[in-house]
């Protein structure tokens, strides 16, 4: 049997900490460990006396307590982990980790670690739309921390909007996705829970989201293939927002190293010939969203066995094929989807070029991105969304608010 897992779990100070108890319970239940930190303001909102109980191990406070720093120093407590899970992750722990900020034992563990971070925040819509939250956001995802997206729905302040935490189950299936994999020990513990709560707004709910992302590899021989810089983070931002929304969503990812956002069905593909069939398979769907950059040719035979240079002898032609048109053979499709949408990875003229691929392809808008800077594989993006009624153009955004915004359009077109 393959042995437990381990979860940190620092509990910040919010009125959402009352749900680290139910989360506690789930991550248990799934055959994994668990070890609190509790901050001060955490404290305020549930007891360490209850976390113990229900983690079933001591749980941790201060940085200046002799006991634990003899038995076990504050850096073991983050080392030791698989995973560190912020959760409540308020606006002011946040801005602390954003910052680089260390002064109690949560900040300070939270510096020093190499583990994975997921952090799972919780607070006021309007601490949440924030322009300096916003703005720790984007630098923690930068720095490598994942963190979710807050739910949205009524507060406990009496507003409504972005800010709720997430659900127990949905944070447990974030869990999993990142420590888990296939060596769940023990029985699903999401089995009939629903990830979210049913009082959310989820505009998409019962509509099902198809989203392409990330390059494809075609290969030549063994050891080398056709590829290009995307990095997938558009696409996989998009499915994310699109489940966030309430929608089924399937993936059909390239060959990139992201994690899988919460509730978002993935189909990992190499070739373009792959990506047709698993785009085929998951059809019918409402919206189709093709954001992989789709090599366009792959080299017409594959060599079993590495190709040889000969001594002497110019390098051997690379003979090309062209690949199908993903996109263009959905628009023809008998089932076609009812909103189609691809993207243009463009360095020049490039609403004309898109407004050329929109009547090419036969989709229903073109995202078309200015690729000519870092965008292929930067973490922001700048887009024109051409439809038959014009052309809008956006801002450079970070990705995941491009993601949030053209989810929001949708939403508005269907
Ligand atoms: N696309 C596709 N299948 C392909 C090539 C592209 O489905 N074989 C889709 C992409 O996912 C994207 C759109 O078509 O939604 C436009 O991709 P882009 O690479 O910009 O256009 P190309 O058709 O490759 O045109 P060109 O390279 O000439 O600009």
């Amino acid at each position: 049997m393959n042995s437990p897992k381990h979860i940190l779990l620092i509990i910040g100070g919010g009125i959402a900490a009352y749900k680290s108890s139910e989360l506690i319970r789930l991550i248990k239940k799934s055959g994994m460990t668990v070890r609190c930190v509790l901050t001060e303001s955490g404290a305020q909102f549930v007891t360490p006396m209850t976390l113990a109980a229900l983690s079933e191990n001591e749980v941790h406070t201060t940085l200046w307590s002799l006991k634990d720093e003899t038995e076990m120093g504050h850096i073991q407590l983050s080392r030791e982990a698989d995973l560190v899970v912020v959760c409540p992750a308020t606006a002011n722990l946040l801005a602390k980790m954003a910052g680089g900020i260390a002064d109690d034992l949560a900040t300070t563990l939270l510096l020093a670690t190499d583990t994975q971070v997921l952090a799972v925040p919780a607070m006021n819509l309007r601490m949440w739309n924030h322009p300096a939250t916003q703005r720790n956001i984007e630098q923690l995802r930068r720095d490598g921390i994942i963190v979710m997206q807050p739910d949205e729905g009524d507060m406990a302040c009496g507003e409504f909007g972005p800010g709720r935490l997430p659900e127990p189950p949905a944070v447990l299936a974030e869990i999993m996705n990142h420590v888990i994999g296939e060596n769940i020990v023990g029985p699903n513990p999401l089995e009939g829970q629903p990830a979210f709560a049913p009082d959310q707004h989820r505009p998409l709910h019962g509509k099902h989201v198809l989203v392409t992302a990330g390059p494809t590899r075609e290969p030549i021989d063994p050891v080398r293939y056709i590829a290009n810089r995307s990095s997938g983070r558009q696409g996989f931002a998009i499915a994310a927002a699109a489940a966030d929304a309430g929608a089924q969503v399937t993936l059909v990812a390239g060959p990139v190293h992201l994690p899988t956002p919460t509730g978002v069905m993935r189909v990992d593909v190499e070739t373009a010939l792959e990506m047709e069939a698993a785009v085929h398979d998951a059809l019918p769907a409402d919206v189709a969203i093709m954001v992989a950059a789709v090599a366009d040719w792959r080299a017409d035979t594959r060599a079993d066995q590495k190709i040889k240079k000969q001594k002497g002898d110019a390098p051997a032609p690379l003979k090309l094929t062209e690949n199908p048109d993903i996109l263009a053979g959905l628009a023809k499709h008998s089932q076609r989807p009812g909103l189609l949408i691809g993207f243009a990875a463009e360095t020049q003229k490039i609403d004309e070029h898109a407004r050329a691929k929109l009547t090419k392809k036969g989709c229903d808008w073109i995202i078309a991105n200015d690729v000519s800077g870092d965008v292929m594989g930067g973490a922001e993006n700048s887009v024109h969304i051409v439809t038959a009624d014009g052309t809008e153009i956006w801002a450079r955004l970070p990705k995941p608010e491009v993601a949030r915004r053209l989810v929001a359009k949708i939403v508005e077109e269907i």
